[in-house]
């Protein structure tokens, strides 16, 4: 079954406060996106393995720690996964960024997907699927799947918030994606909005309605 991991670090549960807000406008809310991405950045990578590279210092030859290994790939959900990105490639500034578009039917809650485009070597690199909102989870779930039937290997899926139902439906059906979240909110609404949540990720990032 997939592990969950909640970043507890202050500094991220701090900035989740804001960003739940109601009155945090746009400009503050992009701004602690992209911040929290890049400290949930640092906390997603802690199991990168390294090896030794031989280098020379100004005094000697010293065996010292590099990265290993495998290539990343970022995969935003279009839209709001996209303020994600910036953050994480502050950390990771070679990952490659490939790009699924989907947006949840209001009626049926149903996510329907309009656009992919992926680096082309995606089954070689571990790969992150950033969204905001994990809600009924139907939208990272067939995220997921796009990315599986194209050949990815190796897939994490890294949210601000979450509910327990998306949780449930990920845990289902890719028991192999890992899920790290900045908290585990109570339920949904009616509507599928995540309670307490932060209201619509994509409407307050881009200053839509
Ligand atoms: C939001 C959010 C997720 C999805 C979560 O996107 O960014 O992609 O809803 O809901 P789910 O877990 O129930 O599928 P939305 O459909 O509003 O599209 P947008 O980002 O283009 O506004
Ligand atoms: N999508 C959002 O943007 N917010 C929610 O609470 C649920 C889905």
């Amino acid at each position: 079954m997939s592990n969950v991991f909640i970043l507890d670090h202050p500094l991220i549960q701090h900035k989740i406060t804001h960003i739940r807000d109601v009155e945090t406008g746009t400009k503050m809310f992009r701004e602690l996106v992209d911040e929290v991405s890049m400290l949930m950045a640092f906390e997603i990578t802690r199991d990168l393995p390294l090896e030794k590279k031989t280098i020379n210092t100004p005094v000697t030859t010293a065996e010292s720690n590099v990265i290993a290994g495998k290539k990343i790939g970022l995969i935003p959900i279009l839209r709001a996964g996209l303020g994600m990105v910036d953050g994480m490639l502050e950390l990771l500034p070679s990952a490659k960024v490939g790009h699924i578009g989907l947006y949840r039917d209001p009626k049926t809650l149903l996510p329907v997907e309009y656009y992919v485009k992926l680096p082309t070597d995606i089954e070689e690199r571990d790969l992150i699927v950033l969204d905001p909102m994990l809600a009924t989870g139907g939208s990272a779930n067939d995220a997921i799947d796009s990315l599986k039937k194209r050949g990815a290997k190796s897939i994490k899926l890294m949210c601000l918030i979450a509910a327990p139902e998306g949780i449930k439906l990920i845990q289902e059906n890719h028991p192999d994606v890992d899920v790290y979240l900045g908290d585990l909110d109570e339920k949904l609404d009616e509507k599928g909005y995540i309670i307490p949540g932060l209201g619509d990720a994509g409407d307050r990032l881009f200053g839509t309605k």
